[in-house]
C-alpha cells in the first residue's frame, strides 16, 4: 500500500478486507502483476494520473476470476484473464471492470501474461497505428531493452522491419539482438548520430520509437530519414525534451504522439483487435515477451527499485503466493 508519496521503501505490506465486486465488475485472484514505469512515478506523485491515497500500485495483472458483480455472467468464474487495472495490481485480490479483462492466449504463463498487455499493446499500437511501419523500413528503438522498448524490437522484427536497437549496456543490447535487432548502438559509449549515419548509409531511420526522451531525443530526431515518423512514447530519461520545429520541416517528417492508455479507452474495439492480433503472433511463435526477474509480493519495493535503477531487461514481475 502507498499511504504517503515517496520512494518504494515507503510502501507497506498490509492485510486489507477482500474486495467486493460492484455492478459490472469481477474479482480477480491475482497470480502476477508486472512493474511499469508509471508505477514508480505514481508512488512518488510524479505521474499525470493521480490516484487518491491510500492505494496499492500495479497497473496490470494476470489471474483467475473468483467472483462477479451484478450484470456479469457467473460463467466467467474460474476463467484465466489478464487485466489492465491502473492501480491495485500488487495485491492478492482485485476488483476490476469486466470490460478491462482480456483472455490469456492459450499456453501463456501468468508472469508473461501479466507483462504482455502494456508493453506489447503500447508498442504494437505505436508501430502499427501511429507509425504505419512497413516491412523493410528501418526502425530505431531507444531504451531498447526496457519494457516497451524490448517489445518494440520484438514486434518490429516480427513485422519485417530492420531494427536498430539503442541502449546503455552490452547486456541490454544482447537481449535486443536476441529479440531480432539487426544492429545495435550503445549510447552510453558511442555517439548516437555518428553511429546512426554509419549504420544507415547516411539515410537515417524511417521510424524512431522513443520511450526515453531526455538528451537522446534531439540527436535522434536530427538523424531521422526523409518522411520519417518519430514516435513520442515516454520520458524515462527524465526531462521532457523540446524540439525546434524546423527539424520535422527539413525531413518532411512527422512527430507523432502515442498514448496507449487513452487509445484503449477511446478506441476500445481497435484495442481489442490489436490484442487479438498480438495473441495470434505470439501463438505463431513470432513474439518473445521476456520476464527477467520475478519478486514475491513482499518484495514489491525491490522490483520497483530494479526498474528505477535501470536494471530490468524486458519486464520485472511481482507474484502472489496464496495459501
Ligand atoms: N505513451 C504510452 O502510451 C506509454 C505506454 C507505456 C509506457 N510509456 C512510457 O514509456 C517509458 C518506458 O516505460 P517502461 O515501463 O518500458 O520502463 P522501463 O522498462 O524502465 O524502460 C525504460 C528504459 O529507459 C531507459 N532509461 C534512460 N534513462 C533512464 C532513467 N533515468 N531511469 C530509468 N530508465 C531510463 C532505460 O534503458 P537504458 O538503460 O538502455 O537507457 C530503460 O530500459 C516510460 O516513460 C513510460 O511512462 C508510455
Amino acid at each position: 500500500m502507498c499511504r504517503q508519496f515517496g520512494p518504494p521503501e515507503s510502501l507497506s505490506l498490509e492485510e486489507v478486507p477482500d474486495p467486493e465486486p460492484a455492478a459490472g465488475q469481477v474479482v480477480v485472484d491475482v497470480a502476477a502483476s508486472s512493474v511499469n514505469f508509471p508505477d514508480l512515478l505514481m508512488i512518488k506523485d510524479e505521474y499525470q494520473f493521480k490516484p487518491g491515497l491510500p492505494f496499492s500500485p500495479g497497473g496490470e495483472v494476470a489471474g483467475t476470476v473468483s467472483a462477479v458483480g451484478e450484470g456479469v455472467d457467473a460463467g466467467l468464474i474460474g476463467t484465466e484473464v489478464m487485466a489492465l487495472c491502473g492501480v491495485g495490481g500488487f495485491s492478492e485480490r482485485l476488483a476490476v471492470a469486466q470490460r478491462a479483462l482480456l483472455p490469456i492466449p492459450a499456453g501463456m504463463d501468468m508472469p508473461t501474461a501479466a507483462s504482455f498487455l502494456t508493453a506489447y499493446g503500447t508498442s504494437y499500437h505505436a508501430l502499427k497505428d501511429r507509425g504505419r511501419l512497413a516491412a523493410g523500413e528501418v526502425l530505431l528503438v531507444l531504451g531498447a531493452a526496457g519494457g516497451v522498448g524490448l517489445a518494440a524490437v520484438d514486434i518490429g522484427a516480427a513485422l519485417g522491419a530492420v531494427v536498430i536497437a539503442a541502449a546503455s549496456s552490452e547486456a541490454k543490447l544482447a537481449a535486443a539482438g536476441a529479440h531480432g535487432a539487426a544492429m545495435t548502438i550503445n549510447y552510453a559509449e558511442e555517439d548516437l548520430r555518428a553511429r546512426l549515419k554509419e549504420l544507415t548509409g547516411g539515410q537515417g531511420p524511417d521510424i524512431i520509437y522513443d520511450p526515453v526522451g531526455g538528451d537522446l531525443a534531439e540527436p535522434a530526431f536530427r538523424s531521422i530519414g526523409w518522411n520519417g515518423r518519430y514516435l513520442v512514447v515516454g520520458f524515462a530519461g527524465g526531462p521532457i525534451p523540446r524540439l525546434p520545429l524546423n527539424l520535422p520541416l527539413l525531413k518532411g517528417a512527422e512527430l507523432v504522439g502515442v498514448y496507449w492508455g487513452s487509445f484503449t479507452a477511446r478506441q476500445a474495439e481497435d484495442h481489442r483487435r490489436n490484442m487479438d492480433e498480438l495473441a495470434g503472433l505470439w501463438s505463431e511463435g513470432k513474439l518473445h515477451p521476456a520476464v527477467s526477474s520475478v519478486f514475491p509480493l513482499e518484495e514489491a519495493a525491490a522490483a520497483l527499485n530494479e526498474l528505477g535503477d535501470r536494471r530490468v531487461i524486458g519486464k520485472a514481475v511481482v507474484t502472489t503466493a496464496r495459501p
